[in-house]
């Protein structure tokens, strides 16, 4: 769906896909990354010193739930890997990072997603919560920015530009793949694989309709109060076609989501790096 609110968010979208397939080499005096250690997958997104995406890398990893790391070595495997391929292509070192953890993940968790950000070789820059780090391309001022990803959904609302509330429910992707591995008999990787291929959206939008509307009812719940003017949907999961109708209809408020919306968080992410060293 286009809109215009998103028209700079798609942009950056499409920024990010062209420099995934072809790095922009730029002799940039500074390079700045995002890092989203996700529960489906790991994305990098590396910016010039004038915030232009110029690569970027993503891979499917087990190794991270709901801001939680479970393979803390192989966390630090797979980002020393993407983050070794990007510094071949753009012949430099990528030193600041930010990176990104579900709201309201405790400090204990926080420290090791820090951990692997620093094993790696990166300084850390900022840690910013997912919702709101997509926020910083998305640019709503009154609204709520809904993350649904692999493992989790995460909600920040935001009034006149400030965030004024965060929240964070474990229902995600996975659940998604657990109902259409049920529904056609196949296993969880394989229901994985045919949830994310568009051709059978339409097929499985009634199928899934009880867990779209589950998680509009965790988006209901925590709006309450709250005067809110629109819903954007971001992470991989929002890719499922007319998911953002049934969420509309739910709640009855505008309901958006940019062209790609996996990559907004990331992208958000790498917006938030600086070059101060504050971890
Ligand atoms: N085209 C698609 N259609 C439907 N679902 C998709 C599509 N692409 C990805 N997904 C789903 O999106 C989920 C991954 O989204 P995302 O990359 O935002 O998660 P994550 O950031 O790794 O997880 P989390 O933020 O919960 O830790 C997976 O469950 C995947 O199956
Ligand atoms: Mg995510």
């Amino acid at each position: 769906m286009s809109n215009l609110l998103l028209k700079i968010c798609d942009q950056y979208v499409a920024d990010f896909e062209k420099a995934e397939k072809k790095t922009i080499v730029s002799k940039s005096s500074i390079y700045f990354t995002g890092i989203d250690l996700g529960t489906a997958s790991i994305v990098l997104v590396v910016l010039d010193s004038k915030k232009n995406i110029v690569a970027g890398a993503h891979q499917p990893a087990n190794v991270i739930r709901d801001g939680m790391v479970v393979d803390y070595i192989g966390a630090i495997h797979i980002l020393c890997e993407l983050k070794e391929r990007l510094e071949t292509q753009l012949d430099t070192q990528l030193l600041y990072a930010a990176a990104a953890i579900p709201p309201g993940t405790n400090r204990l968790d926080a420290g090791a997603i820090k951990n692997v950000v620093q094993s790696a070789g990166f300084e850390l820059t900022a840690l910013v919560d997912e919702p709101t780090a997509a926020n910083t391309i998305i640019g709503l001022e009154n609204g709520v920015i809904v993350d649904i990803g692999g493992g989790t959904t995460g909600i920040s609302i935001l009034k006149d530009g400030e965030v004024v509330k965060v929240a964070d429910e474990a229902t995600g992707g996975t659940h998604f793949s657990l109902v259409v591995s049920g529904a056609y008999q196949i296993d969880i990787d394989e229901a994985d694989v045919y949830k994310r291929n568009s051709k059978n959206h339409k097929a499985l939008l009634p199928i899934l309709k009880p867990v779209v509307e589950k998680i509009a009812k965790i988006i209901k719940k925590h709006i309450d109060g709250f005067d809110v003017e629109v819903i954007c949907l971001v992470g991989g999961t929002s890719c499922l076609t007319g998911i953002e109708s049934i969420i509309e209809k739910e709640i009855g408020i505008k309901t958006i989501k940019p062209k790609n919306p996996m990559f907004v968080t990331p992208i958000g992410i790498a917006m938030n790096c600086s070059q101060e060293i504050i971890y």
